[in-house]
């Protein structure tokens, strides 16, 4: 397979028979297309093992990743979407959402020169977005600004592989291991650090969208580290809480400071950050 270029699993060209298809991400462990049949447009997403490397160790939970995405999907009561198996792992499709991520959308609000403030209306939107996930009693893990996308009606937050709310099948699920460190909540950070693994919660949620607002609006993280550093020393920095003096215009940047609070029960829960934006 090396060398070639990818293609998608048979049993979901049968399922959707596509009339275009793009792939939009690919990297390692996780393939991501967007579809295009006359069942309407989908994100149809792969996973496969990642195979371990001299710097990694073996990642076989990656291709789960997709089924366990579909299995919540289930639970949530989300319609129009599929998933299973294929030779290597797991796909689902699901709905394509169109607009531009967080981060993209507040690209022209970045950089000292500009006078655009980012649109309150927008993490109004995102708040919302994840509010709908918690008002059902779940986590969702793994937020981040490319995890919202802003459509033209409503912001849907995507990726649900890691949210955490009620059982699974046992053969799709496994263990939290954190998420992206410049979006996880100190107490996450500590217990990946002490075990290896974590739980989700809603109020890591709140910390991780504060995080999300911060540094799309300002081009900063939120937590004071080197880029290059080893993933276990920036978990470090953020278990120490070494918070970087950057703050978004206004009363956003109040809002955020208040969700990025050490202690999860002093953060404000979504229903809050909501009402705040309101
Ligand atoms: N339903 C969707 N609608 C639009 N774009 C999507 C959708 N699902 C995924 N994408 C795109 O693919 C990227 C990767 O998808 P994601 O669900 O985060 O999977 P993973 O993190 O496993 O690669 C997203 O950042 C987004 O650009
Ligand atoms: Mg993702």
């Amino acid at each position: 397979m090396s060398g070639s270029s990818p293609e998608l699993p048979i049993v979901v060209l049968d399922a959707l028979m596509p009339t275009t298809q793009r792939l939009v991400a690919d990297r390692r462990g996780s393939m991501v297309w967007e579809v295009e049949s006359h069942r309407g447009r989908y994100a149809v997403k792969v996973g496969r093992p990642i195979e371990a490397t001299a710097d990694w160790p073996a990642q076989p939970w990656t291709a789960l990743a997709p089924a366990r995405e579909g299995a919540v999907m289930y639970r949530l009561g989300y319609e129009n979407f599929a998933y299973g198996e294929w030779e290597h792992g797991t796909w689902n499709f699901q709905p394509w959402h169109e607009g531009p991520d967080l981060y993209r959308l507040w690209e022209p609000c970045r950089g000292s020169d500009s006078s655009l403030q980012p649109h309150r209306s927008v993490a109004l939107g995102c708040a919302e977005a994840l509010a709908g996930l918690h008002a059902k009693g779940w986590a969702h893990g793994d937020v981040q600004p490319a995890h919202f996308i802003i459509g033209p009606e409503q912001t849907h937050l995507i990726d649900l592989a890691l949210a955490r709310g009620r059982q699974l099948p046992e053969g799709y699920d496994f263990p939290f291991r954190g998420c992206l460190v410049h979006y996880e909540a100190p107490e996450i950070s500590r217990s990946v650090l002490a075990t290896g693994e974590a739980e989700p919660t809603q109020e890591a949620d709140v910390y991780a969208l504060g995080a999300s607002l911060l540094i799309s609006a300002t081009g900063w993280r939120a937590m004071e580290y080197p880029d290059d550093a080893p993933r276990s020393v920036q978990r470090e920095a953020v278990a120490n809480g070494r918070r970087r003096p950057v703050r978004a215009p206004g009363e956003l940047g109040e809002l955020i400071d208040a969700m990025l609070s050490q202690a999860p029960e002093d953060r404000p829960t979504i229903y809050e950050v909501g009402k705040a934006l309101s």
